[in-house]
C-alpha cells in the first residue's frame, strides 16, 4: 500500500524517479517522498506512524551533520573539490582582484557594485565608524586583561541598546543602516578591545584612511600626528577579510540564523555569532593554531607531537574541516599572502614548523585517512603575529571579516518565506511520571 505523501497538485510533485519510496516494516504500509535539490523534506517522515495519533518520524541529526537548515544563494563551497565561491565569484578572483568592502557588497545585494555604488557604499561605511562616547566607557569596565574577543562580543551587543529602532526588523531603510553600522563599527570596538588589553588609549577612527588602513591606525597610532600605514600590510589584512567573509552555514553563522529567527535586532544575532565564533575548534582555531605551533618550538620535537595528535593527546590545531576534505582554497592563498607579509616584518621560525607540519601531515596516514587538510586557521595566525597581533586578537580579526557574511546570511533569511522561529525536537532519554519526594525522605 502505497500512501503519497507529496502534494498532487503537480507544483510540488517530483517526477517519478526524483523520490524515495520507504516501507515501513512495522506496519508493512509504503511511503512515496519527493527527492528536491538532494534532499527530502524532514517534515514528509512525520507521515510515517504506526498509530494515527503517533507523532510520526522525524530525523536524528547531532551536530547537523547531514541536515540542510536553509537554501542560500550566497556561498558555495565545493568540500571534495576544495571550492570557494561568493554569488557565484571564485575566492580566487575576489582575493586577487577585489576589495573587502566591495565583497561584503557583493555578498549583501548579490551583485558586484557598479561604480557608484560602490562609492556611495564606502563613504556611509566611513562616515559610520565612530562609536557612542558611552561605549568607550562600557569597555573601560572590563578587567585590564580581559580576552579581546569576550570585549567584542560583549560591545556588538551592546549596539542594539544604543539603536532601540533596530528592532523594526521588517523595515528595509532601519535594517540598511544598521547594516552600514555594523560593518563600520566593528574594526573600532574590535581596535578598542584591543588597545584595552593593551593597557594603551583608545584610537579613534581615521576616515582618511582605508577600511583596512584604519583599522591598522586604530591599532597601531601612537604619538604621531597621523599613521601611516604600510600598503603591503594594508592589503594583506584585505585579503584576510575577504577569505574570512562568509562560509555558508558554519557553526557562527547559524548562531546568527537561529538567534535572528526570533526577530531579535541585528546586534544580538551577530553578537550571537561573535560567541559561536571565539570557540576553539571554529574561529578561535587561529589563535590555538599558534599557541600550537609556540608549544611546538621546534621542527626537532614534531615527530613527538604528532604522536600526541595520533594518540588523541592533541589536535592538530588548523587542520581539518567539516565541509572541506581537500586542502581549504582559503588557506592556499593566505600561505601566499605568508610570504608577502614576511618580506615585510622578516621571517618568523614558527613558519618553519608549520610548513614541516603540513609536509608530515599530508603525506601521512593518518591525517590523509581523514582528509586533514590545512584549514583558513592554519596560516592566517602567522599573519597575524607578523602584523604584530597578539594572539588573543586572530579570532578578533576573523570577525571582523565574518560580518559581512553573518550580515548577508540574516538578510536571506529575514526574507526567506520559508523560515520561521528555529526549534529543533529532541528524543527524551529522562524519567517520567515521578512523584515529588519531601527532603527529609530523601537518601
Ligand atoms: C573554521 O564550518 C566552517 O566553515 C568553519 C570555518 C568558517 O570559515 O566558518 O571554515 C572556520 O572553523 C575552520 C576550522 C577551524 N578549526 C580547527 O582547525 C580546529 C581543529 N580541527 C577540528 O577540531 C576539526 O577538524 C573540525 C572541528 C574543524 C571539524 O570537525 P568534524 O568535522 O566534526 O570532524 P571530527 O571532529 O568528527 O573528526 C573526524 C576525525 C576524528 O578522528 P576519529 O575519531 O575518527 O579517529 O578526524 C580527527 C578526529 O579525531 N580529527 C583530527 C583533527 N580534526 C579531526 N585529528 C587531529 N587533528 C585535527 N585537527
Amino acid at each position: 500500500m502505497t500512501t503519497q505523501t507529496q502534494e498532487q497538485d503537480g507544483a510540488g510533485a517530483a517526477t517519478a524517479n526524483e523520490s524515495l519510496t520507504i516501507t515501513d516494516n512495522r506496519t508493512g504500509k509504503q511511503y512515496e517522498i519527493p527527492i528536491e535539490d538532494g534532499t527530502i523534506r524532514a517534515t514528509e517522515l512525520r507521515n510515517i506512524k504506526v498509530e494515527e495519533d503517533d507523532f510520526g518520524l522525524m530525523t536524528y541529526d547531532p551536530a547537523y551533520m547531514a541536515t540542510a537548515s536553509c537554501r542560500s544563494a550566497i556561498t558555495f563551497i565545493d568540500g571534495e573539490k576544495g571550492i570557494l565561491e561568493y554569488r557565484g565569484y571564485p575566492i580566487e578572483q575576489l582575493a586577487e582582484r577585489s576589495s573587502y568592502l566591495e565583497v561584503a557588497y557583493l555578498l549583501i545585494h548579490g551583485e558586484l557594485p557598479t561604480k557608484d555604488q560602490l562609492d556611495e557604499w564606502i563613504h556611509q561605511i566611513t562616515i559610520h565608524t565612530f562609536v557612542h562616547e558611552n561605549i568607550k566607557e562600557f569597555m573601560h569596565g572590563f578587567r585590564y586583561d580581559a580576552h579581546p574577543m569576550g570585549m567584542l562580543l560583549a560591545s556588538v551587543s551592546a549596539l542594539s541598546t544604543f539603536y532601540p529602532e533596530a528592532t523594526a526588523i521588517k523595515d528595509p531603510d532601519v535594517r540598511y543602516i544598521q547594516v552600514i553600522r555594523m560593518l563600520a563599527k566593528m574594526p573600532t570596538l574590535a581596535a578598542f578591545s584591543f588597545r584595552h588589553n593593551q593597557g594603551k588609549p583608545y584610537v579613534y577612527p581615521d576616515n582618511e584612511l582605508s577600511y583596512p588602513g584604519n583599522f591598522l591606525s586604530m591599532i597601531y597610532k601612537m604619538t604621531e600626528i597621523r599613521y601611516e600605514p604600510d600598503p603591503r600590510l594594508e592589503h594583506a589584512l584585505d585579503v584576510l577579510f575577504i577569505l574570512h567573509a562568509d562560509h555558508e552555514q558554519n557553526a557562527s553563522t547559524s548562531a546568527v540564523r537561529s538567534v535572528g529567527s526570533t526577530q531579535v535586532d541585528p546586534y544580538s544575532a551577530v553578537a550571537a555569532g561573535v560567541a559561536a565564533l571565539y570557540g576553539p575548534l571554529h574561529g578561535g582555531a587561529n589563535e590555538a593554531a599558534l599557541r600550537m605551533l609556540r608549544r611546538i618550538e621546534s621542527k626537532d620535537n614534531i615527530p613527538d607531537f604528532i604522536k600526541g595528535v595520533k594518540e588523541g593527546e592533541e589536535r592538530l590545531m588548523g587542520f581539518g574541516h567539516r565541509v572541506y576534505k581537500n586542502y581549504d582554497p582559503r588557506a592556499k592563498i593566505i600561505k601566499k599572502a605568508v610570504e608577502d607579509v614576511l618580506e615585510v616584518t622578516g621571517t618568523n621560525p614558527l613558519l618553519d614548523i608549520a610548513l614541516e607540519l603540513e609536509k608530515i601531515a599530508l603525506e601521512d596516514e593518518y591525517f590523509v585517512d581523514r582528509k586533514l587538510y590545512p584549514n583558513v586557521d592554519f596560516y592566517s595566525g602567522l599573519i597575524y603575529e607578523a602584523l604584530g597581533m597578539p594572539m588573543e586578537m586572530f579570532p578578533v580579526l576573523f570577525a571582523i571579516g565574518r560580518t559581512s557574511g553573518w550580515i548577508a546570511q540574516w538578510l536571506e533569511m529575514i526574507d526567506d518565506k520559508e523560515q520561521k522561529i528555529a526549534r529543533p525536537r529532541q528524543i527524551y532519554t529522562g524519567e517520567r511520571g515521578r512523584d515529588y519526594v519531601p527532603i527529609d525522605r530523601r537518601s
